[in-house]
């Protein structure tokens, strides 16, 4: 039985700030934030793009008709959720027209989630042959102005549809999780942004990386020459760096260059996106898979990684054909038309966003016909705009 990831798409708001100018604003070395965190440019989130309209967006153009009568589970993994009760996969079934026999839910493990919502609708559709599964990240990653994570935020969504024959990967049966109670990055009930220990974050990523990888290595009686490539949590770019480099001296030479080789194709779209938390790992694969030259049947090692913590190794196959499935000039398109913000701009949006104020103009709201959007919200609803 094959069952894997049948199409798999991103979204990101079409504003961005460029991340040498932010580090200049904040009085730092901005190779500080190029070099040393890894990122070039950094999503900024308009009021009007949240978890649902991102999440929608980008399942609107890989999803057909045919698609929306199989669809029985919408999964969506955030950690932006902006309801304690109602799941945002409701809203985004709705947005879609899905067929109303489905289940919708939300789940949650910081940025972990979308891979056992992955990983669940793989168990799911091995008794349902006829039936797919939408699984959507969406996230806004929100620190705070002038804070320490400040240059490790961004905004995106990665949808995908997992199906038996998958057209891009099969999901093999080999994933190792890994759990550790730990405070390195979490927000309790109330709070606007996450409470986090940077340093702490890090050693826990990497901790996570090397029980979950050497568990995996250890039952599959694999070892890293085993994998094409290796994508990573990309929460900024130099983190999978760190972690693969933790690893990287069990490997032969030619193992290395190539690992190391792909992990670079692999971050390109999150160095321009920052950090989507849930999505991250995903926009990587998509990254990999649009940049990097692969063949069928070569196979992906895939670590994910949620603060508090789960890390999950695990690895999907490359199907025949899987290149005609990834839309490169439409990933290259959607980052090439984003608008670049002054900082004095992106601190208003930041601050909009929090405020829920809507601002038409300064949101370009008039070149959004084609897209989901948040229109506006009364009594507590929220209520958005489709494609027309
Ligand atoms: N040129 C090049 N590199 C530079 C530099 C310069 N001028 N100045 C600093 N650096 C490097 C540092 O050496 C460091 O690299 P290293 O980690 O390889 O040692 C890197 O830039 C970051 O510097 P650091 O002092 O650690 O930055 P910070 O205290 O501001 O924290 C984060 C950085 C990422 C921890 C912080 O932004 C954060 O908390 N982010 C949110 C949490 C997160 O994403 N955690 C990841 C796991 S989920």
């Amino acid at each position: 039985m094959t069952i894997g990831i049948d199409k798999i798409n991103f979204y990101v708001p079409k504003f961005y700030v460029d991340m040498a100018k932010l580090a200049e604003a904040r009085q730092v070395d901005p190779n500080k934030y190029l070099i040393g965190i890894g990122q070039t440019e950094m999503a900024v989130s308009p009021v009007n793009q949240d978890i649902v309209s991102m999440g929608a967006n980008a399942a609107k153009d890989i999803i057909t008709e045919e698609d929306k009568k199989k669809i029985t589970m919408v999964i969506v993994a955030t950690e932006s959720a902006t309801d304690n009760a109602k799941a945002a996969a409701v809203q985004i079934h709705h947005l879609l027209g899905i067929q109303p026999f489905a289940r919708c839910f939300e789940m949650k493990e910081a940025c972990y989630a979308a891979t056992p919502a992955i990983q669940l609708a793989k168990d799911y559709l091995a008794t349902r042959a006829n039936e797919k599964v939408l699984v959507i990240a969406s996230d806004t990653a929100r620190y705070g102005l002038n804070s320490g994570g400040e240059p490790t935020q961004g905004a995106g969504a990665v949808a995908m549809v997992i199906s038996h024959h998958p057209s891009i990967v099969t999901l093999n049966d080999d994933a190792v999780a890994y759990t550790e109670d730990v405070y390195d990055f979490w927000r309790p009930t109330g709070h606007k942004y996450p409470l986090v220990d940077g340093a702490l974050s890090k050693d826990a990523y990497i901790r996570s990386f090397q029980q979950s990888w050497n568990e995996y290595a250890k039952r599959q009686g694999k070892s890293l020459s085993d994998f094409a490539s290796l994508c990573f949590h990309v929460p900024f770019s130099k983190m999978g760096k760190k972690a693969l480099e933790s690893i990287i001296d069990e490997a032969d030479e030619t193992t290395q260059e190539r690992l190391r080789a792909g992990y670079e194709d692999a971050v390109h779209y999150n160095r321009y996106v920052g950090n989507i938390y849930t999505g991250s790992l995903y926009l990587s694969l998509i990254s990999l898979l649009a940049n990097r030259d692969l063949t069928a049947g070569e196979t992906i090692g895939l670590f994910s990684y949620g603060s508090g913590s789960v890390g999950e190794f695990f690895s999907a196959t490359l199907v025949e054909g899987f290149e005609e499935h990834i839309n490169k000039d439409a990933y290259q398109h959607l980052l090439e038309a984003r608008t670049e913000v002054t900082v004095a701009d992106y601190e208003t949006f930041f601050n909009r966003f929090d405020n829920l104020e809507f601002d038409n103009i300064q949101d370009g709201v008039a070149d959004d016909s084609n897209i989901f959007y948040l229109e506006n919200i009364q009594d507590n609803i929220r209520y958005y705009h489709s494609p027309e």
